[in-house]
């Protein structure tokens, strides 16, 4: 069953070592009340890559960065009413508020898979708790499995699908509600339930006393629609983007990959990997993507990235951003 992982108990001695492991940039999946969540300290580039290449996702999903408690938010995201009053009716518990970042958020971009909005939620299972507490730092936290199989609700279905790809599981039995947080977003003004779950959409009317939209749900499961990941404009930098670029032009920005001392021309140069490793790529997609739009940066030249591991995400990204 263990293909590699540490298994760890939920004592304090066990929890403590999972914490700092977290606080390492370590991946450490962990029980919720909802299902088991593979964990990464948030504001860490190179661990929220790490989720995305341990999860084989072709693309960059936005996670949900998991706190314990109601301080830890401050500086995060920026609040509105109704999202306080869902907050403090229905947590700590499984409810996930997707809200604009603030502006000095420190949770990696790649977390918000490049939006401006960031997912948070406050678990209410006694271990995830203390883990987050002990870590000091938000946790991202997509649900423990491989991509395109089903979310875990037992520390053995996290060995089976993610394996040695974790590097620590800690073992807290059975999920008690065993479907995932119900999301509800404020991207679009009003809020909207991006994707049911353990909290019903009755109680979130009843908690708000108006009704709540529910965009059209696609049956996976793996709800939204309105997802960033499917809206191709909300993926976008400001700049123009070129693909598979051999050389810049004078006015271009070039955004290279690995050894670049053979690429020519580009007004300001950032390189996503020097050394070529995609990982290293993918947790600074984002963030450069970003200081070229806030650079006033009009068109972007970008590299060709190999197409395998979370390569193959990167591309997407810029795909969708290049044909925008
Ligand atoms: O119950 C849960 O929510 C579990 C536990 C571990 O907390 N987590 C979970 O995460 O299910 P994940 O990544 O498997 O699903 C999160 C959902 C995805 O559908 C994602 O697209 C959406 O939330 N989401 C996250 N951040 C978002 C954002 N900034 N905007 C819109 N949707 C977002
Ligand atoms: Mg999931």
């Amino acid at each position: 069953m263990n293909h590699g992982s540490l298994i760890l108990q939920c004592d304090p001695e066990s929890l403590a070592r999972a914490a700092s492991m977290l606080r390492e940039g370590k991946l450490v999946a962990f029980p919720t009340e909802t299902v088991y969540g593979l964990g990464a300290d948030a504001t860490n580039d190179r661990a929220v890559a790490a989720i995305y290449a341990a999860k084989g996702r072709p693309q960059f999903n936005p996670l949900i960065a998991h706190v314990a408690k109601m301080e830890a938010l401050d500086g995060l995201v920026v609040w509105n009413a109704a999202a306080r009053m869902l907050a403090e009716a229905l947590w700590p518990g499984p409810l996930t508020l997707v809200l604009p970042r603030h502006p000095h958020c420190p949770v990696s971009r790649l977390a918000s898979a490049g939006t401006e909005t960031l997912a948070v939620r406050m678990p209410s299972h006694p271990v995830a708790r203390e883990l987050i507490e002990r870590a000091g730092v938000p946790v991202a936290a997509p649900s423990a499995n491989a991509s395109g199989k089903l979310s875990p609700t037992e520390a053995a279905h996290v060995a089976e699908s993610l394996g040695g790809a974790v590097d620590a599981i800690i073992d807290g039995g059975r999920c008690p509600v065993g479907v995932e947080s119900t999301v509800v977003s404020w991207a679009r003004h009003a809020p909207e339930i991006l994707r049911p779950g353990g909290v019903t959409r009755e109680q979130i009317e009843k908690i708000l006393g108006r009704p709540v939209a529910v965009p059209d749900i696609s049956m996976s499961g793996e709800a939204p629609v309105l997802s960033p990941g499917q809206l191709a404009s909300h993926y976008a930098p400001r700049a123009a983007l070129r693909l598979n670029a051999e050389s810049a032009e004078a006015d271009e920005a070039l955004l290279t990959f690995g050894e670049d001392m053979h690429v020519k021309g580009g007004s300001l140069r950032l390189n996503l990997s020097p050394s070529g490793d995609v990982n290293e790529a993918a947790a600074n997609l984002f963030a450069m993507l970003h200081s070229l739009d806030a650079a006033g940066v009009s068109r972007i030249a970008a590299m060709p990235i190999p197409e395998k591991g979370l390569g193959i995400a990167i591309n997407d990204r810029l795909r969708r951003a290049a044909a925008r």
